[in-house]
């Protein structure tokens, strides 16, 4: 899993590894910055757990291609990313296209991008939610894997929506990642196929 900040994603995944009802195993824990709560969270968990920072000023090919590397360590068999705020280059998708997770706070294709839950809020719409997707070069436009619809309440702030979709988005990541974990699945044509 890769991480930037404080993951509650990851520790949802954490608790479903440990619990008799998953099927996955969290192998490691890579953060693109030191001091966040995910890495403390991997380390309580007992999972090995990195960071590996892109300095100012320094190669991005070669920050991906390391990153590549690093991962690779760990031989997963799909890669998550839980709030992990650094887009994947050629050469990590190279290795882990089509196997690479995100989960992003909106029902995509609206509200791409950082601010998800202040652009929903500021447009007026009455539904939003979050979306698990593979990753692919763009900014969170890969293939859906699939979406869950929160409401908007009147006097909704950003935290406060945020957390709402939260409490929806760490339910979905572990029935997605379940699913991929257990079950035969391709994907054609933007839309994937749960084969089994
Ligand atoms: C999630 O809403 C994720 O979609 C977004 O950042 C949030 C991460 O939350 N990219 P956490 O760090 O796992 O608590």
């Amino acid at each position: 899993m890769l991480v930037s900040g404080t993951g509650t994603l990851l520790q949802a995944l954490l608790d479903a590894a440990t619990d008799r009802t998953s099927d996955f195993e969290v192998v490691a824990v890579g953060a693109d910055r030191d001091g966040i709560a995910g890495l403390d969270r991997a380390r309580r968990a007992g999972v090995p757990a990195f960071t590996h920072r892109l300095l100012p000023g320094a190669d991005r090919i070669e920050w991906d291609q390391v990153l590549t590397s690093r991962v690779r360590a760990f031989s997963p068999d799909l890669v998550v990313c839980a709030g992990f705020m650094k887009l994947l280059g050629a050469d990590f998708l190279a290795a882990y296209g089509g196997r690479t997770v995100n989960s992003h706070p909106s029902l995509l294709p609206a509200f791409p991008g950082m601010h998800a839950v202040r652009d929903a809020l500021a447009y007026g719409v009455a539904i939003t939610g979050a979306t698990i997707f593979l990753v692919d070069r763009g900014v969170d436009s890969g293939v859906v894997l699939d979406q869950v619809a929160v409401p908007v309440l009147a006097g909704d702030t950003e935290d406060g929506l945020h957390e709402r979709i939260k409490v929806a988005e760490r339910a979905l990541l572990v029935s997605t990642i379940q699913a991929l974990a257990t079950r035969s699945w391709h994907v054609d044509d933007r839309r994937v196929y749960w084969d089994e």
